[in-house]
């Protein structure tokens, strides 16, 4: 197996050829996280080239400004996903109380604890790895993660009083899930990816959940894909909610907020 070399340019030029499309910033961040030991940055070099994600390697992930802890297996946060907070934060009132279902790293929380003034946030979600990832970074912050499926394992005296659920739940089609980039498709959790059939299996149990978890007047904001709009609409209305489309070609992402009536 090559020794990478502390030289920059050598180094840039052995991640440029694994395919690292932003080698020369990788480079750097590798080189910082190896903090001096060369034998660290041969072990972050080489697992970088053997496909890991980078994120995974660094123990970090940045999100909406923020460094968000990212551990192994878990769900890397992606940049698009910075226009569901956006939406979140857009129909969120006053002292809301908030939970971010699905959490994976708690990035959304992470944001949404420093954007809004909740009098109540909370974070959950299935994976007890998840869970563990997103404690690191919501115990410093006293904001509860829950372990369970949906809504499940949240306290009942919440149900009916959420004011705003953030959801970014997996919505592939398990079909696609294998032409997924190989950082995604071997590296996270496939409860992180795959949404069944249509991609929209745990989505609609969301929706439904949200209708009985919601206060009146309270918001479910999920992401989606393009294609998966129509349908998932149709599912939000089907339980009663109000959905209103949310589109960023920059980010290439889509959000949907739902309202419930009252
Ligand atoms: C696409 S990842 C998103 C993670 C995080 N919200 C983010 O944006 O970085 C989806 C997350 O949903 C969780 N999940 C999947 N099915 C679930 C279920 N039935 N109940 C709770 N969480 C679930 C997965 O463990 C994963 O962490």
């Amino acid at each position: 197996m090559a020794t990478p070399s502390l030289d920059r340019p050598a180094l840039v030029q052995r991640l440029r050829a694994a395919g690292c499309v932003y080698a020369e910033d990788e480079a750097e961040l590798l080189i910082a996280a190896a903090a001096g030991s060369a034998t660290a940055l041969t072990d972050l070099v080489d697992s970088r080239v053997a496909g890991r994600p980078l994120e995974h390697l660094l123990g970090w992930a940045e999100f909406c400004g923020l460094r968000v802890a990212v551990t192994p297996g878990v769900f890397v946060p992606r940049g698009r996903t910075a226009l569901l907070v956006a939406a979140a934060v857009a129909v969120a009132g006053p002292a809301p109380a908030v939970l971010d279902l699905c959490c994976g790293s708690g990035a959304a929380a992470l944001v949404l604890h420093g954007r809004l003034a909740p009098r109540w946030l909370a974070a959950a979600d299935i994976d007890p790895a998840a869970v563990a990832c997103a404690r690191r970074n919501l115990d410093p912050l006293g904001v509860a993660v829950y372990q369970g499926d949906l809504f499940a394992p949240l306290p009942a005296r919440w149900r009916g009083r959420l004011d705003l659920v953030v959801a970014n739940a997996p919505y592939v089609p398990s079909d696609a899930v294998a032409l997924l980039p190989p950082e995604a498709r071997l590296h996270e959790a496939p409860v992180a990816l795959d949404g069944g059939a249509d991609g929209l299996a745990v989505l609609r149990r969301v929706a439904a959940g949200a209708a009985e978890w919601l206060a009146p007047g309270g918001h479910l904001v999920v992401e989606v894909s393009a294609g998966q709009v129509a349908a998932l609409c149709a599912a939000l209305a089907g339980v009663g909610l109000v959905p209103t489309v949310m589109r960023d070609d920059d980010l290439e992402a889509t959000a949907v907020t739902a309202r419930r009536p009252g």
